[in-house]
């Protein structure tokens, strides 16, 4: 009987396995480049070098925000594998960057940087994939003043597609509610509290006005805080350009701290996205513990980027010459 049941539950186990659209990629280890391969530069200083360049709390260009945004979209969509950094071409047009969901990304320009710079002395061998998972995790830890830090294991593949259809699949829009948002956290494996602890990610950073007409016009909703809504009123009028911006917290727009949760309770974000979290008393009671814990919404927060970096891209793929395009062209 027990035997049986054990089979049971390990057949169940194997079915559901195979259902989950990703996993984690058994394949990846720590320090990859310094144990199995013959590249004798210390391949993860090289991008934090380049990061740290780039990316300072005050004054930041954006690339920071730019670079753990490209994270999250690079591995929501078929795994962490390079494919939101291929430009559209006569050969594939419509590739991630197409797609609405990957409107205004910042931060590319550092992971070529790093790519030219690794190539140099590391021909052939380091992928766009794991530049972009090492330069968002340096930016997490300089955003966040060192609060952030987590280990980034290493040894993904460059995907060789990239389509806008599945990006606009993957990635959850600003109007999202609340059963959208876990609905899509849940098909990539990850739970409501990490959902929540992810969102942080909007204390840093700027939004298009238009992510958030809806809520300001014609009038504020009734869920935002009324002087916010004023304000954001004046930062995107009616009639607002399509490329203009807002910071997404106002105050302290370079740090990648807590302080979001705070304006989710409070009714000052942008998106409807960020607001639905507090529509249930589930989430609302993780975005107070969070508010009220910043040291542990950190641990959170690094554990749950660790694991986003784990997305199981493909195990085939290869190490692109250049970061914007396949090696096939
Ligand atoms: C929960 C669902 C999410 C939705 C609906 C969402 C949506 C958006 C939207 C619409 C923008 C503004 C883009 C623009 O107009 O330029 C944005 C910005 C940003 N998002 Fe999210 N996001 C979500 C989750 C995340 C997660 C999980 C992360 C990372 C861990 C993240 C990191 C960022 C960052 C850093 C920015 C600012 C980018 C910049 O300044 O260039 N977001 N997000
Ligand atoms: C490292 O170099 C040795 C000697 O040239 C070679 O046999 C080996 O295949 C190389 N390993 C990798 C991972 O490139």
């Amino acid at each position: 009987m027990a035997g049986r049941r054990v089979n049971v539950a390990m057949v169940l186990l194997i079915a559901l396995h195979g259902l989950l659209p990703s996993s984690t990629n058994a394949a990846l280890q720590d320090g990859f480049y310094s144990t199995s391969t013959n590249c004798t530069v210390d391949v993860e200083a090289v991008v934090r070098g380049v990061v740290e360049q780039h990316v300072s709390r005050s004054g930041d260009g954006g690339s920071g925000a730019g670079l753990i945004r490209l994270h999250f979209h690079d591995c929501f969509v078929k795994g962490c594998d390079g494919s939101v950094l291929i430009d559209p071409s006569p050969v594939n047009p419509d590739p991630e960057k197409a797609s609405p969901a990957n409107g205004g990304l910042r931060g590319i320009d550092v992971v070529e940087e790093a790519k030219r710079q690794l190539e140099a002395t590391c021909p052939g061998t380091v992928s766009c994939a794991d530049i972009l998972a090492f330069a968002a995790r340096d930016a997490a830890y300089v955003l966040s003043s060192g609060a952030i830090s987590y280990d980034v294991p290493s040894g993904r593949r460059d995907g060789l597609t990239s389509d806008a259809s599945d990006a606009s699949q993957s990635l959850p829009p600003p109007f999202a509610q609340l059963d959208d948002l876990v609905r899509a956290f849940a098909s990539k494996g990850f739970g409501i509290d990490e959902l929540v602890a992810l969102s942080g990610a909007h204390s840093i950073g700027r939004a298009h006005c238009s992510s958030s007409r809806d809520r300001i016009h014609p009038a504020v909703h009734e869920t935002m805080d009324p002087s916010y809504g004023a304000d954001m009123r004046s930062r995107c009028p009616e009639d607002a350009g399509a490329e203009e911006r807002v910071e997404q917290d106002q105050a302290t727009s370079g740090d990648l701290d807590g302080r979001y949760f705070e304006n989710v309770l409070a009714g000052r974000v942008p998106f409807n996205s960020d607001r639905a979290l507090i529509d249930d008393g589930e989430t609302r009671r993780m975005v107070e513990e969070n508010a009220g814990d910043q040291v542990e919404w950190a641990a959170k927060f690094a554990a749950a980027m660790r694991k986003m970096s784990e997305l199981t891209g493909t195990a085939e793929g290869e190490i692109r010459e250049f970061c914007h395009v396949t090696n096939r062209g």
